[in-house]
């Protein structure tokens, strides 16, 4: 059968992407990006939100602050050496957390500066794996590791025109400078065959060897190629970056609005008398001859009760508690899943973790229920005779 002739159309220099990737890969992606942006951009917001509408999160004194958190990431996380010199400035930290996931979130939901909001996510999300979540077994149950790589899609794609102030802006800009609308449309490739011709034999073969993207055909690139066919930023391009710049400053002014709101709200409606604090640590000269080193008073710990010390020997929170009449228990409060300071619950007879609930036997420290991959780790206490209590 005579093979069809076919015009060739004008070679047009491109710029290659890496891994032989067509150069407008992301077009196949716009509108699947829509459902994870919503998603992320909601969940970042509402979980900034939720910390700054939490004074206990700030709190060095509450076990499920960021302060706690911190404390247990030293022990536990593999950067804990960098976290051991930022933990003094915890009620800092923990403020840009929170402002980075508002600010975060607002540009990934909105579309603006979708790439950086999303390199930021990335990076927050990256920093609470290390930190917070990398002992979590198995893997894949932990939250941190799954925003991670759900981040990826948007820093390496960007947010798309769909839905997005980014698109409309850049859609506006080539609207004033008289420039052609640069939305990309989907498009069967039988049509772009016909318009190109690049093809043989039902195959698509644009240049030789290289991969089949719109970037080959100038019929479909028009007047205003894609930005790595073009090799850097147009009039478009950076119109679209100043405007994007102008709305970037107003959306942070009324996050920050919203922010100071909430923060106002949550400390309004704080339960009187709660002040997310785990107790006095109590601490006595040792006198001589005693083993151990003295920790707390027999007294501080009614039976059923429990007390907050700090361990002597790795300067950890502990926690004691008085089981029964004589009887001390004691252990490294921190939570092995992720480094939140456990509490008494002397109603069940427990320690509960405050951040995600697992639960651990008073009386071994063994896990009763997870996520806590392992159990307390314990500390023997001794009493002496004029009530003090000890740890050896
Ligand atoms: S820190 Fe997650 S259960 Fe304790």
């Amino acid at each position: 059968m005579a093979q069809r002739a076919i015009k060739t159309p004008e070679k047009v220099t491109t710029h290659r992407m890496p891994l032989g990737m067509p150069s407008r890969f992301w077009a196949l992606s716009e509108w699947s990006l829509v459902p994870l942006r919503a998603f992320l951009g909601v969940t970042f917001i509402v979980a900034g939100l939720q910390k700054v509408a939490n004074p206990d999160f700030f709190s060095a004194k509450s076990p499920s602050g960021i302060h706690a958190q911190m404390l247990g990431a030293v022990r536990l996380s593999p950067i804990g050496g960098i976290m051991r010199h930022l933990v003094e400035h915890s009620t800092q930290i923990g403020w840009m957390i929170a402002i980075g996931e508002i600010a975060v979130g607002v540009g990934t939901l909105l579309g603006l500066w979708t790439r950086v909001a999303a390199i930021g996510g990335a990076l927050l999300s990256l920093s609470l794996f290390l930190a917070v979540s990398y002992n979590t077994s198995p893997y894949y149950t932990g939250a941190d590791i799954v925003f991670l790589f759900a981040w990826l899609p948007l820093v390496v794609a960007g947010g798309g025109s769909r839905l997005s102030i980014d698109g409309r802006l850049r859609t506006s800009s080539a609207r004033a400078l008289g420039q052609p609308d640069s939305s990309l449309v989907a498009m069967p490739f039988a049509q772009v065959q016909a318009l190109c011709g690049h093809y043989q034999n039902g195959r698509c073969r644009a240049q030789s060897g290289a991969p089949c993207d719109p970037d080959g055909c100038p019929v479909l690139e028009g007047p205003r190629p894609s930005m790595p066919a073009r090799g850097g930023l147009d009039e478009v391009d950076r119109r679209t970056i100043v405007k994007g710049g102008v709305v970037a400053a107003l959306a942070a002014a009324a996050s920050l609005a919203l922010t100071a709101v909430v923060a106002i709200i949550g400390r309004a409606a704080r339960p009187a008398g709660s002040q997310g604090s785990t107790g006095s640590t109590t601490t006595t000269t040792q006198p001589g001859g005693l083993p151990g080193t003295p920790v707390a008073q027999a007294s501080d710990v009614p039976v059923g009760t429990s007390v907050a010390i700090t361990l002597p020997s790795t300067g950890d929170p502990g926690i004691i508690v008085q089981t029964a009449p004589g009887n001390f228990v004691g252990y490294d409060s921190i939570c092995p899943h992720a480094g939140c300071l456990v509490t008494y619950s002397g109603a069940a007879n427990l320690f509960v973790c405050p951040c995600h609930q697992s639960k651990f036997n008073v009386d071994t420290g063994d896990v009763i229920s997870g996520p806590a991959p392992t159990g307390l780790t314990p500390v023997t206490i001794t009493q002496s005779k004029n009530g003090g209590l000890y740890v050896t």
